[in-house]
């Protein structure tokens, strides 16, 4: 298959603590990639092994990541809903610095909250050594409590915590307890531009691999995919072999888009922490043998790896199964519980596809990503259905972030490297594989 490359640009001005000095002379700082592999956590999550504090105080979790917030998250001791994994013990840590301030955030799935710190972090690469991130903004969560199925931490998941992949561009204000606003300067991005002021840009290449089991109510992985590869992160210069830079389409990414995950209240997703993975989108294709339905509306959509499916406006989703046949709407089949998500059981066989046009391009799923074994032998759509009517944005999780190289570059616009206010621009690339 053809390799096509498209690049969303967004330019968003960073409020800078303090202006970025360079002098016109100093080469460009080109940091050299390392690779963060990925594994699969007990209930499906993409975990990677993440250490807190330093020296002996060193204290070793899984987190996963999540793309739509920009902070880095571990359950605390004193977590009463955190049960079964190791905690973070901030008495032990040397170089934790409390802020006096507390955060809120709400996943989709989930609502947590605790005090805001600083830590120095480092994940565990390829080659054995930690990339170490100093200053991190770190919740440390006192309380969680899942939305929909299950909570994102503990139990029987493994997991301690969550890297933030975002940037923190449309964070709002923490609804309660000590109000913290985070910025660009608590997200790692932010803190690696400042420690590295003849850096151009951070860039980053993501390959997932797809979904090892559909996430639901207890949903737990094949014992042969726990631990296994579930894809990399190409950290700091993304891996020019897998795409081909030749093909590439520029595509704005509308940060202004109403309805969206900016909010720290409403429906589904709009409850998402904050919306900066957002893209326009020029439409969709799909095809069940010579059935064929597109939209040609723009659709706005947001990319988050912490969930597996693709959530639709029920309305888009209902026209889309009804052209299946034999598909059968389950309002208690969603992945992320009813109250969230709903899901349509279809024949095994089914055999159709769905494409995001983006420009000229179509990015397709086949059936091999849309139709999911479970372990009765039943079939589920991967298309889901918010529960909630009047949620018309689109959410795409893992089974779609895993059939494309997401790469992204948070920039400093050339003129900021030596004037401030700072710019950030930030390319999203989704490349087919
Ligand atoms: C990002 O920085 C690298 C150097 O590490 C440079 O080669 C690349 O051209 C920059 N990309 C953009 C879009 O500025
Ligand atoms: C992280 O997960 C791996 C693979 O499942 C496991 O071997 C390791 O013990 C876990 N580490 C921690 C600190 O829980
Ligand atoms: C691992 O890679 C990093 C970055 O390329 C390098 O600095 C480090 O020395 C390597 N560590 C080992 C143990 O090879
Ligand atoms: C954070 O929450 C704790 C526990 O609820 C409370 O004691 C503390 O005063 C709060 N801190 C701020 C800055 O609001
Ligand atoms: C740590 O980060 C904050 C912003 O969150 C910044 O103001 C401060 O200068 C940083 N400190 C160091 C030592 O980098
Ligand atoms: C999920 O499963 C658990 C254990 O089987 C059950 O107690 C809980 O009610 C279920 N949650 C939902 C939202 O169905
Ligand atoms: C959907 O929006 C309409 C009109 O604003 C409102 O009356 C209705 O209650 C909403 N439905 C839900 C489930 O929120």
């Amino acid at each position: 298959m053809a390799r096509a490359v498209a690049v969303m640009t967004l330019v968003v001005p960073i409020v800078a603590g303090g202006a970025i000095s360079n002098r016109d002379d100093a080469p460009v700082f080109s940091p050299q990639r390392v690779n963060i592999p990925l594994g699969f956590g007990a209930a499906g999550q993409y975990v990677m092994p993440v250490n807190m504090a330093t020296g002996d105080n060193t204290q070793n979790f899984n987190f996963t990541l999540a793309m739509n917030s920009g902070l880095t998250y571990v359950a605390g001791q004193g977590c009463s809903t955190c049960s079964n994994i190791a905690l973070y013990d901030q008495s032990r840590s040397t170089t934790a610095q409390a802020l006096n301030a507390n955060a809120t955030t709400n996943f989709l799935t989930d609502t947590s909250s605790g005090p805001v710190i600083k830590e120095t972090c480092s994940i565990q690469t390829s080659n054995g050594s930690n990339w170490v991130y100093p200053n991190q903004t770190v919740v440390v969560i006192q309380n969680q409590q899942a939305n929909g199925f299950g909570q994102l931490l503990g139990g029987f998941t493994g997991v301690s915590g969550i890297v933030g992949l975002g940037t923190n561009l449309n964070s709002q204000p923490s609804s309660s307890g000590g109000g913290f606003q985070a910025a660009f300067a608590d997200s790692i991005y932010g803190q690696w531009l400042n420690r590295n002021p003849t850096a151009s840009n951070f860039s980053f290449g993501m390959a997932l691999s797809p979904p090892a089991v559909r996430r639901n109510n207890g949903s737990t992985v094949p014992s042969d995919a726990a631990g296994t590869n579930a894809g990399v992160l190409n950290w700091m210069q993304p891996d020019s072999s897998m795409y081909k830079g030749d093909q590439i389409t520029f595509k704005p990414v509308d940060n202004s888009a109403n309805g969206g995950a900016a909010g720290n209240s409403g429906s589904p997703p709009s409850n998402a922490p904050s919306s900066e993975w957002s893209l326009s989108l020029d439409g969709w294709v799909f095809a069940d043998g010579d059935n064929r339905i597109s939209n040609t509306r723009s659709v706005v959509a947001d990319v988050e790896a912490l969930y597996t499916e693709l959530y639709f406006p029920q309305d888009q989703a209902t026209l889309l199964h009804a052209a299946i046949k034999g598909s059968s709407l389950q309002p208690n089949l969603g992945s992320l519980g009813p109250t969230i998500s709903r899901a349509w059981t279809i024949p095994c066989d089914a055999q159709f596809s769905f494409g995001f046009v983006v420009g000229s391009q179509t990015f397709t799923l086949d059936h091999n990503s849309l139709v999911i074994r479970e372990s009765d032998g039943t079939c589920v759509s991967a298309i889901e259905a918010w529960a909630d009517p009047n949620q018309t944005k689109y959410l795409l999780g893992s089974s779609f972030i895993s059939s494309i190289y997401l790469l992204t570059v948070m920039e400093r616009k050339s003129s900021a490297l030596r004037h401030s206010p700072t710019h950030l621009r930030s390319h999203l690339t989704l490349v087919p594989s």
